[in-house]
């Protein structure tokens, strides 16, 4: 069975890292098609170097636009490829335009689509990760739910049971592969000038949150509360759109370092060894939670319920007051739930479900 990788964005290289290398050391027949969604060193190549993945074979270098305009030029793109090279399959993974156009682009060639982290939902069809996993889960033919109640998200969407496989998630698989060498090779705290256990982690890049001035603006306000309330160093590496409107806007943050983003390894120490997290992002919920960090999600919705339901996570929105009640709360939680998003073998289970 010949299998294309299909990716673009950083969070869709880390969580395909353990599928990738589970498909190296079969020597399956597979090559990587890389959109060029995420194109900035940090953001890209980083983490092709250090989680030492084979170099796509394919680049598009579709590079940022509008949502239509990625999306049309990956179409494009993709098709030409798939064409050629004529795959039985292709793996996509999460919500990304990428993952979008992946799968459409197959499903017309009938090329068998599998998604991996299939069935989540924020039930919010104004965010553009909504939309796609909803229309990807739909044309898809294996979905990799990660937790039981992706799963049901698809039953009760009329999904057929045997499409449907639960996995685990690979990003449990990534953070087991990963934090042992971080904390070798790296002493990211030291550079930093902060010590463990008394800093807080924060990532907004989200849409909905950084391209809407008065949420942004809320946000900005809340950490800055937090800072002076608590009297700690909060660590922010910003996202590229982040940077922009907050250009853009021009918002002033105070209370905050501000660094670029940063690589795998280094960023899943200061996950590992943060106070306290607040961010929007979908995988950084995730790795809190496995993590055993208290997360505060700076959202009004989640499309990972599960971590709100052991305890690991809070919704606190944009309000500046709600952020601050809301990291006080999780700042006395208990740090003992359990990792729902499965046992780190999630990638090896997707290849065998695979090639057998
Ligand atoms: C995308 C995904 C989002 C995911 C995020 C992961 C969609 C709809 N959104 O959002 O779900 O959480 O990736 O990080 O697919 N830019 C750079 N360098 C890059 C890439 C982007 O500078 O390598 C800047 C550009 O100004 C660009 C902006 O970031 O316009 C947004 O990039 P885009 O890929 O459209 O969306 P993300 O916000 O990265
Ligand atoms: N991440 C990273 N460096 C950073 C910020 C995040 O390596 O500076 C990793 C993080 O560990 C997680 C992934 O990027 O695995 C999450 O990606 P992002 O927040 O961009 O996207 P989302 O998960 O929201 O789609």
């Amino acid at each position: 069975m010949k299998i294309a990788i299909i990716l673009g964005t950083r969070p869709e290289i880390i969580k395909m890292s353990p599928i990738i290398r589970e498909l190296e050391k079969r020597n399956s027949n597979y090559f990587i098609l890389h959109t060029g969604q995420h194109y900035s060193y940090n953001l890209d190549q980083v983490f092709f170097d250090q989680l030492k993945l084979p170099r796509p074979k394919y680049n598009l270098r579709v590079g940022s636009g509008t949502h239509a305009e990625e999306t049309g030029k990956m179409l494009i793109g993709i098709e030409k490829i798939l064409l050629k090279e004529k795959p039985d399959i292709i793996l996509v993974e999460g919500d990304t335009n990428t993952v979008l156009a992946g799968a459409l682009a197959a499903t017309k060639l009938n090329i068998l689509v599998g998604h991996v982290e299939a069935g989540l939902r924020s039930f919010d069809r104004e965010m553009p990760e909504e939309i796609n996993r909803t229309l990807t889960d739909h044309i898809s033919d294996f979905l990799f739910a990660p937790t039981e109640k992706a799963k049901q998200n698809l039953l009760k969407e009329g999904i057929p049971s045997e499409k449907i496989f639960v996995t685990g998630n690979t990003i449990v698989d990534a953070v087991y592969q990963n934090l042992k060498l971080s904390n070798i090779q790296f002493n990211t705290l030291n550079d930093l000038d902060i010590n463990s256990d008394d800093y807080f982690l924060v990532t907004v890049h989200r849409q909905e949150n950084v391209d809407n001035k008065e949420r942004f603006q809320g946000i900005l306000d809340g950490l800055k509360l937090v800072h002076e309330e608590l009297d700690i160093p909060i660590i922010f590496p910003i996202h590229p759109r982040t940077k922009k409107r907050m250009k853009q806007f021009n918002l002033k943050p105070e209370g905050l370092t501000l660094i670029d983003p940063i690589d795998y390894l280094s960023f899943l120490q200061l996950e590992s060894k943060a106070k306290l997290i607040l961010t929007d992002s979908g995988g950084v919920q995730e790795e809190a939670c496995i993590l055993r960090v208290p997360c505060v999600t700076l959202r009004y919705n989640t499309e990972r319920p599960e971590t709100i339901e052991v305890g690991a996570n809070v919704l606190a929105g944009t309000d500046p007051n709600e952020i601050v009640e809301k990291v006080k709360f999780m700042l006395n939680k208990k740090r003992d739930w359990n990792n729902p998003f499965g046992d780190g073998k999630a990638g090896k289970r997707i290849v065998k479900i695979l090639l057998g």
